[in-house]
């Protein structure tokens, strides 16, 4: 575990940019675990940059996503199919039918997950995973609880989650109460994982998951038996 701590938002943003675009380099056609959520928004505009730099092509790789709210079409301007368009797709050569993000309108959720995790085998795994981190210690939308879940499955979200999220929406009832998201198994089997945490009210959380014992509580703790974690940290 290689946790970094730096002093702003830029330089955590510029760091995991340099490492996916480092990953980008060594293996062109890698398949890449992306995540939502306001942390990574400076990680893309970096990689968005090195791509109109010339120094980046991401014709040849794969994206998955971690996660999308249930019911939320992807044209919805708060699904995170419309996020990563919007952030990352958009702006590079990723080749439209190369990413994936979970469906929040499939007809049975479950046959979807394990089709998604089956799409993620098939394609060799992931290499690299970035992961935001919840106050609450959440990754994905894989909440506190009593049992690590290995697949992609649906969840109810924590009240802190839908008060965290809601700045997004016009008000809180817009807040979706339910995802899909990949669970601890396609996640812990990612080659390389990048986790990046901006803000002081993130401190407990990186505290309790890499400090503190591994428990289903804690989700990110599980992170603690990964054998490449890198933990990027603003925290102040
Ligand atoms: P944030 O969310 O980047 O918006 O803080 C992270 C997460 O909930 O995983």
């Amino acid at each position: 575990m290689n946790i970094i701590h730096v002093s702003s938002y830029e330089e955590l943003s510029r760091k995991a940019a340099d490492i996916i675009a480092s990953q980008i380099l060594m293996k062109p056609n890698c398949v890449l675990g992306l995540a939502t959520g306001s942390t990574p928004i400076g990680t893309y505009q970096n990689l968005v940059k090195k791509y109109q730099q010339g120094d980046l092509d991401f014709s040849t790789l794969t994206t998955f996503n971690l996660d999308e709210y249930l019911g939320l079409t992807g044209d919805h301007p708060q699904s995170y199919r419309y996020f990563m368009n919007d952030n990352l797709f958009n702006h590079v050569n990723v080749r439209p039918e190369c990413t994936n993000v979970p469906d929040g309108c499939a007809a049975d959720p479950k046959a979807y997950g394990l089709a998604y995790d089956q799409a993620i085998a098939d394609m060799g795994g992931i290499d690299l995973q970035l992961l935001g981190i919840g106050n609450n210690g959440h990754i994905a939308f894989n909440e506190p609880a009593d049992v690590f879940v290995a697949e992609t499955h649906t969840v109810t979200l924590d009240k802190s989650t839908i008060e965290a999220n809601k700045r997004f929406f016009n008000s809180i009832d817009e807040v979706p109460t339910q995802a899909i998201t990949m669970g601890m198994g396609s996640i812990m089997k990612a080659k390389k994982v990048l986790l990046i945490a901006n803000g002081a009210a993130k401190k407990e959380a990186i505290e309790k998951s890499f400090y503190g014992p591994i428990t289903p509580e804690v989700p990110a703790s599980i992170l603690q038996l990964h054998p490449d974690l890198t933990v990027i940290c603003n925290l102040d």
